[in-house]
């Protein structure tokens, strides 16, 4: 039996009920709901922490999430119980960098302020100084964590003729660094961008790493784009920083405590906010589904 958390793609749905008995779940994550189940698909927004995990019947054998991220598993509860944990990584990643290339974009040139002021009727026509905004060609994009979503955005981003530079744990080799700077530390990395893209894991080595500290690093009025975690930005330092400037703008995917979004960043006109949607397009969402599928099946073939 798959359990299914959330509703699927009708073409991720179809292929689920050929290969597998299935319940979707429409209630708590309760015994009634668990009993028979051999595998759990489930998003993000489902946590599985330890005492969850504990709690699950011998009978399950793989958990498999909809996303890249895992931070929501706890990995070593499963392990401890013999529990499979698959994700999907490599397919979502041309998306998630278009993502973060339109949070660029429409940060630097105020889309959202533009439309919600087209939208409440208060467009008055076009003047030389009306609705300036910073273009992106020839500026530096910083990419904080050059895996492969990282890679992606850095191809986009040189064919708009900006500099890439990088901060990674390690030097990538040249042929996947693509002539990218690369910075071993923060300080260099930082006042060196007009644009930061953050694009690293979230969990509890990366909490808050964008702090007041490193912000003050940053070029005065540099652009921040978060498509990664929510959780690796500290939510009071960016809006104060958004508030003075230091921040010229900002856009962002993701958000520490979702579905909730700290309320400074929407009293705030320069800070484009979209919820989750860096790997929501039709078919990125059924590639991810397959493959979260083919790692179901892969664990209850070799697990039976
Ligand atoms: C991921 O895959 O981790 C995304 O954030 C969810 O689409």
């Amino acid at each position: 039996m798959l359990l299914i958390t959330r509703e699927l793609p009708p073409a991720v749905a179809a292929r689920a009920a050929c290969e597998h008995q299935v319940r979707q779940l429409t209630g708590p994550l309760d015994a009634a709901a668990l009993e028979g189940v051999t595998a759990i698909l489930c998003t993000p927004a489902d946590r599985f922490d330890a005492a969850l995990i504990a709690q699950l019947p011998a009978t399950v054998r793989v958990i498999a999430t909809y996303s890249v991220g895992l931070e929501h598993i706890d990995q070593a509860a499963a392990a401890a119980r013999g529990i499979a944990v698959r994700h999907t990584p490599d397919v979502l990643s041309t998306a998630t960098a278009e993502l973060a290339l339109t949070l660029m974009l429409m940060a630097a040139r105020r889309a959202g302020e533009g439309e919600r002021l087209l939208r409440a009727g208060k467009w008055q026509g076009l003047t030389p100084i009306f609705h300036l905004g910073t273009g992106v060609a020839g500026k530096v994009l910083g990419i904080l964590g050059m895996g492969r979503i990282g890679r992606e955005l850095a191809a986009m981003a040189r064919g708009l003729n900006m500099q890439i530079h990088y901060h990674n744990r390690t030097r990538l080799d040249p042929a996947l660094e693509a002539g990218a700077m690369y910075h071993g530390e923060d300080a260099g990395f930082l006042e060196a961008l007009d644009f930061l893209s953050i694009n690293i894991p979230g969990g509890p080595a990366t909490r808050h790493w964008l702090n007041a500290e490193r912000i003050s690093q940053l070029k005065p009025g540099a652009i921040v784009v978060n498509t990664g975690r929510g959780s690796t930005v500290d939510d009071a330092a960016l809006i104060a920083a958004l508030r003075s400037g230091q921040v010229r703008a900002a856009g962002l995917d993701v958000y520490e405590h979702e579905p909730l979004v700290n309320p400074g960043y929407l009293e705030l006109e320069n800070v484009v906010l979209l919820p989750h949607i860096g790997s929501a397009t039709v078919e990125t969402r059924d590639a991810m589904g397959f493959l979260a599928l083919d790692g179901i099946g892969e664990v209850l073939q070799t697990a039976s």
